[in-house]
């Protein structure tokens, strides 16, 4: 076992996981969509953006406090969905809800979890939000909302990208499936928390039974209807759908193409994320989740008009490795990093980052053309 103090930055986790878990485990948690190039594109994209730094600012103090609809939280990285966790460790989502309240973030509990929405609660005060998947069965999903509500949940983050799953290949390849000690626990009781084996992904199975295709921007509007929370539209990456979602009533946006989980060849997360954020024109806050593994792309994404941004697998594969401490090192070393790079930047709130902060391959053609 590794010892915690040499990881140095959240990548490292990545291949610590890959020795641990069980091969069908990891590949779940890993893999992209088909020729996984949004998920490689996911991260090269943050790489083609540099820095625009002020120097000789006073950065004795670097306030990375921020404000997520309403909430106070101690820096704008917060935990993104991902289902499954106790298939990373025994005590899956519950160790995670504790690190991300230790931070003083917010974590975001996946319709597919592994622990249910009051087994969350129970863990402790904490600012949390509900992924959810509408299923078929629109009991089942008002049922959901409610008990989440109950729970103390903040927000719906709704998927919006999901109305069948990504070929993700390795899963079929696998015949990926929960183990069988695992259930996605906010289903149990309603007869739809175990997933059967198949001749494809488990899972992709069970999306084409269960999750409701036909869903539209009218079921955004119904979903306000069944619930008094904010609903955050997780799977927004044109402008079309941002202006679509403002007037559907959405409470924010959330730029995801799910991990890369989904359609392949649509762009990164980081790429997508300006075109968006002017749609919204301020109206809604705009989130970002894809790619995010250092400090600097947190910046990057600030800089591009990101209200905050999440982190999904870094999440999973600390938890792997060191359960509820690998969380807790995470958060801390996004922190540290997003700390350094705040000062190194001349930031020393969250809300003096902005566009000046950062060079895209667009402004570089832009300055080109100028000349
Ligand atoms: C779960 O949401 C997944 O995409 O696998």
């Amino acid at each position: 076992m590794v010892n915690i103090e040499e990881i140095t930055n959240v990548t490292e986790y990545e291949e610590l996981a890959k020795q641990r878990l069980p091969k069908m485990a990891f590949d779940y948690y890993a893999s992209g969509a088909e020729d996984q190039w949004t998920l490689k594109e996911n991260r090269t994209a943050f790489e083609r953006i540099r820095f625009r730094p002020r120097i000789l600012v006073d950065v004795t103090n670097v306030d990375m406090t921020t404000t997520v609809l309403g909430f106070k939280i101690s820096m704008p990285i917060m935990v993104a969905p991902t289902a499954f966790q106790r298939m990373a460790h025994p005590e899956g989502e519950l160790a995670t809800a504790r690190a991300v309240s230790s931070h003083g973030t917010i974590m975001t509990l996946s319709s597919w979890a592994t622990s249910s929405v009051e087994e969350v609660a129970s863990t402790g005060p904490g600012i949390r939000f509900f992924q959810l998947y509408v299923y078929k069965d629109r009991n089942v999903v008002a049922q959901l909302v409610r008990r989440a509500e109950k729970a103390g949940f903040k927000a719906i983050a709704l998927t919006v990208d999901t109305p069948r799953l990504g070929r993700r290949e390795s899963d079929i390849k696998n015949r990926f499936v929960l183990p069988g000690h695992l259930t996605l626990k906010n289903f149990d009781g309603l007869d739809l928390g175990k997933m059967d084996k198949s001749q494809d992904s488990g899972l992709a199975t069970y999306v084409a039974g269960q999750i409701d295709r036909s869903l539209s921007w009218k079921d955004v509007k119904w979903l306000k209807t069944i619930t008094s929370l904010p609903i955050l539209v997780k799977g927004v990456i044109t402008a079309e759908d941002a202006h679509i979602a403002v007037e559907a009533g959405a409470a924010g946006i959330i730029v995801s193409n799910h991990g890369a989980r989904q359609l392949d060849y649509v762009p990164a997360t980081i790429s997508a994320l300006e075109e968006v954020v002017q749609a919204a024109a301020g109206r809604v806050p705009v989130f970002l989740d894809g790619g995010v593994r250092r400090g600097t792309d947190a910046l990057k994404a600030l800089a591009l008009g990101a209200a905050g941004v999440f982190i999904g697998r870094p999440v999973v594969f600390s938890l792997a490795v060191h359960g509820e401490t690998g969380v807790r090192k995470v958060l801390q070393m996004l922190r540290d990093e997003f700390e350094i790079a705040m000062a190194l930047a001349g930031c020393t709130k969250v809300s003096e980052i902005n566009r000046s902060h950062v060079e895209t391959d667009i402004d570089r053609i832009r300055i080109a053309a100028r000349l």
